[in-house]
């Protein structure tokens, strides 16, 4: 039997790996569920567990917040030993976050293939420590699972082997359509005390919007100005509690506790337009067809802009205005790309199952050119 490690450790991994494991226990693997701790508050950890219905974890590392080479070193010391005694065929990790490189890097070295769901993905802004992430992992997986075809162009253009690149779509979206009907029936726009299509909705935690107070100001002040036109709500990730619980939030802008899966979804799905700097909402709002405004001045996900309802709109306070009053006045067409289907947890556990076990790393990632 195929032994498969999953790894999660963060908020938008939870959403990712559940459909991955899903189907390949389905088929017949042994998965074991690694967390390795990153995030632990309950509403950042233990509420999507429960809401995705993610069975507990087979080992939890425990490692915490720290600096980026704190955490992911406390993720390599705990995650080395681990992989020694499972001695796994595959261990699969997800997304671009601390975690997903920490545990990458442990594979890589210690002799079980490497499989990286998101792969591809590229914002071209080094600044992003996922970005460094994203890249470092791709560089050393074995099997490079590509959500979208410009993902795929990505992988092509920096020259790894066709047989590594697997076009399988969007687990995320896997997901959120497994649990839409279940989020929009859960009463959680009367217990937010909101209407479908009477308020926005807005998220922020990236370091290069919330850890400058000069910037979170800015941003801040265009929020302001937006809800002068549709109130918006506004569920505070911890990372950015403190700064703008300092700053104060302008009239217009509720803030709330960070929001479970289901909330979050059913407020996603019923908002007039959505406001973010998160990968996975940009997502998200294009596979709903909600208007989606990006505080960001690039995206690793430009189908969404391609495809979707996304605009870019950076961190000038007049181009955000600007932008969400004209895609309130005139929302985008909604179109889901293809292979954003429900089915791509299934297309990846077809993939790392069909290498079989002890399937043998290949002597080159990269192909010879
Ligand atoms: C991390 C990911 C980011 C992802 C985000 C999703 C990295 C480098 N960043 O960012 O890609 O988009 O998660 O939400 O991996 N904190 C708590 N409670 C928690 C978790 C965090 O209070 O449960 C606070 C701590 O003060 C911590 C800070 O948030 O220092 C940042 O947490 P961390 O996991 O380092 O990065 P995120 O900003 O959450
Ligand atoms: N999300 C949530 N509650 C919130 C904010 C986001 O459940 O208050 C969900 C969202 O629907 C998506 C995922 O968390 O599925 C995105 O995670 P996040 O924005 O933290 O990280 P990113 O995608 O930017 O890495």
């Amino acid at each position: 039997m195929t032994r498969i490690v999953c790894v999660a450790g963060a908020r938008p991994n939870y959403m990712k790996i559940k459909p991955v494991l899903d189907a390949l226990e389905a088929r017949g693997a042994e998965v074991v569920l690694v967390h390795t701790g990153q995030h632990y508050d309950p509403a950042m950890n233990e509420v999507f567990f429960r809401d995705l219905g993610l069975r507990p974890a087979d080992h939890f590392l425990g490692v915490g917040s720290g600096s980026h080479a704190i955490q992911t070193g406390k993720v390599m010391a705990a995650f080395e030993p681990l992989v020694a005694e499972l001695a796994p065929d595959v261990v699969t990790v997800v997304g671009d976050v601390n975690s997903t490189v920490a545990c990458a890097l442990v594979t890589a070295k210690a002799g079980p293939l490497l499989a990286h769901v998101e792969a591809g993905l590229r914002s071209r802004d080094w600044g992003m420590p996922e970005e460094v992430n994203r890249v470092t992992t791709d560089r050393i997986s074995d099997f490079l699972l590509a959500p979208s075809p410009d993902a795929v162009d990505n992988l092509r253009t920096e020259g790894y082997r066709e047989d590594q690149i697997h076009l399988v779509g969007n687990v995320m979206i896997d997901t959120l359509l497994a649990n839409l009907d279940r989020a929009r029936s859960s009463g959680a726009l009367e217990r937010y005390g909101l209407t479908p299509g009477s308020y926005g909705l807005v998220t922020l935690h990236r370091p290069a919007n919330v850890d400058d107070p000069a910037v979170l100001t800015d941003l801040l002040k265009a929020l302001g100005e937006v809800a002068a036109h549709c109130p918006l709500v506004l569920p505070v990730h911890p990372r950015a509690a403190g700064r703008l619980a300092a700053i104060g939030v302008p009239g217009g802008v509720r803030t709330v506790a960070p929001a479970g899966y289901l909330d979050f979804i059913a407020l996603q799905s019923a908002a007039r337009i959505v406001l973010t700097d998160s990968g996975g909402v940009q997502e998200e709002t294009t596979a709903l067809g909600v208007p989606c405004v990006t505080l960001r001045e690039n995206t690793e996900r430009p189908i969404t802009v391609s495809q979707g309802t996304n605009v870019l709109a950076g961190r000038d306070p007049v181009r955000i205005v600007s932008t969400a009053l004209s895609l309130l006045a005139d929302p985008p067409p909604a179109r889901r790309p293809d292979l954003w289907d429900g089915r791509a947890g299934e297309r990846i556990a077809d993939v790392l199952l069909a290498a079989g076990p002890a399937h043998p790393r290949p002597t080159s990632r990269l192909s010879q050119r």
